[in-house]
Formats: C-alpha cells, sequence, structure tokens
C-alpha cells in the first residue's frame, strides 16, 4: 500500500477538540488492517535505516504505533507516559500542545546509557510533545538522533523545532 493510500484512510474532523483545530484522526486508519500493517513497515524501514536499538511512544497514540513498530522489529519499547502512570520514581516535564499543557513521565531506568532511541508518535504538530520526549529521554542517558510520526502537520513547525534539537524528523504525510 502507497503513502498516498495510507493518507486517505486518515479522517479529518474540524473543530476538535476545540473550535479552529482541523483534527486528524488515526482511528480510520488503524481499524484498516491493512492499511495499519503498511503503515507498521514504512515505519519499521525508516526505524531500521536511523540504527533504532530500542523504540520509544508517547500516550497515548504514540503506544498504538511505536509498540507495533517495536515488535515488528522484535526491538524494545519504553511508553512515555502521561502523570502517574507509572509505578516507580519518575522523571517528568511539562510541555504546551496545540490546544492545552500536558506533563510526560519516564521510568529513568528504563533506558541503558547511550542506548540509540528512536521515538515514535502518530502526529507532529508544534513538536512540543516530541522536544519534551526527547529532553527527557536524553537526560535519561538515550541517544535520541531520529523521531518518526505517521503525520506531520508542516504549518506548525514542529519538525523545524526538533532539527534545532538535532533530532532528523521524518513523517510517512503531510
Ligand atoms: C497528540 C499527538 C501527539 C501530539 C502532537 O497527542 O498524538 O502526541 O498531540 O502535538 P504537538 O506536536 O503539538 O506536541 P495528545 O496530547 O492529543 O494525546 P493523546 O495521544 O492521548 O490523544
Ligand atoms: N495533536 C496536535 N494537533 C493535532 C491535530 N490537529 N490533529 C490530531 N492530533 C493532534
Amino acid at each position: 500500500m502507497t503513502r498516498d493510500e495510507i493518507k486517505a484512510l486518515v479522517r479529518t474532523v474540524p473543530d476538535f477538540p476545540a473550535k479552529g483545530i482541523l483534527f486528524r484522526d488515526v482511528t480510520t486508519l488503524i481499524r484498516h488492517g491493512d492499511g495499519f500493517a503498511a503503515c507498521i513497515a514504512h515505519l519499521a524501514r525508516m526505524a531500521e535505516a536511523a540504527g533504532a536499538e530500542v523504540i520509544a511512544g508517547m500516550e497515548a497514540r504514540g503506544f498504538i504505533f511505536g509498540a507495533a513498530v517495536a515488535a515488528h522489529m522484535r526491538l524494545g519499547f519504553v511508553p512515555v507516559r502521561k502523570p502517574g502512570k507509572l509505578p516507580v520514581r519518575t522523571v517528568g516535564i511539562d510541555y504546551a500542545l496545540e490546544y492545552g499543557r500536558d506533563r510526560l513521565e519516564i521510568d529513568p531506568g528504563a533506558i541503558d546509557k547511550g542506548a540509540r532511541v528512536v521515538i515514535v508518535d502518530d502526529l507532529i504538530a508544534t513538536g512540543g510533545t516530541a522536544l519534551a520526549a526527547t529532553e527527557l529521554l536524553r537526560g535519561a542517558g538515550a541517544r535520541v538522533d531520529h523521531a518518526l510520526f505517521v503525520i506531520d502537520l508542516p504549518d506548525l513547525h514542529g519538525a523545524e523545532r526538533l532539527r534545532g534539537a538535532g533530532v532528523s524528523v521524518e513523517a510517512l504525510m503531510d
């Protein structure tokens, strides 16, 4: 399945979760078996080219794609979680979203020092989420040079922000 065919499976919902936001909904993509599998195969090829040793994904939609990519590659998956969910002492960071604020946390013991971690999420908008994840993972000793997304919203310049932090960004579609 081509990237354009995968793109056609993403649903656009206006004014969600707030007026003026064009929400790019991947639930219509992941409920399509061939579309989801093709998407994971594309992302896994990109992660392999990036030399991934570990995949990290951000709650919640990053878990869907990141965990599937990790299993496809037989690599481990590190969850970057919303606050208060991990049962150990965590490190966390607050960040701004296209439509609000949030916080992410990781288990600092989840990362081997110097491990080459590739970030996977469904979408990059302002880049706040991926930058926060990068900072957390690097703080825990990871090498984070690559982040992969199903969708980039280029008007929000998240990819540029990430590149400014030394993270190369690739997405299956704009
Ligand atoms: C969405 C999306 C990305 C993030 C992108 O997650 O899945 O993680 O926003 O936005 P940014 O580039 O401006 O940071 P959201 O926080 O809505 O949470 P969800 O995955 O729980 O739906
Ligand atoms: N996360 C941030 N902005 C988004 C958008 N426009 N659609 C879906 N998820 C998003």
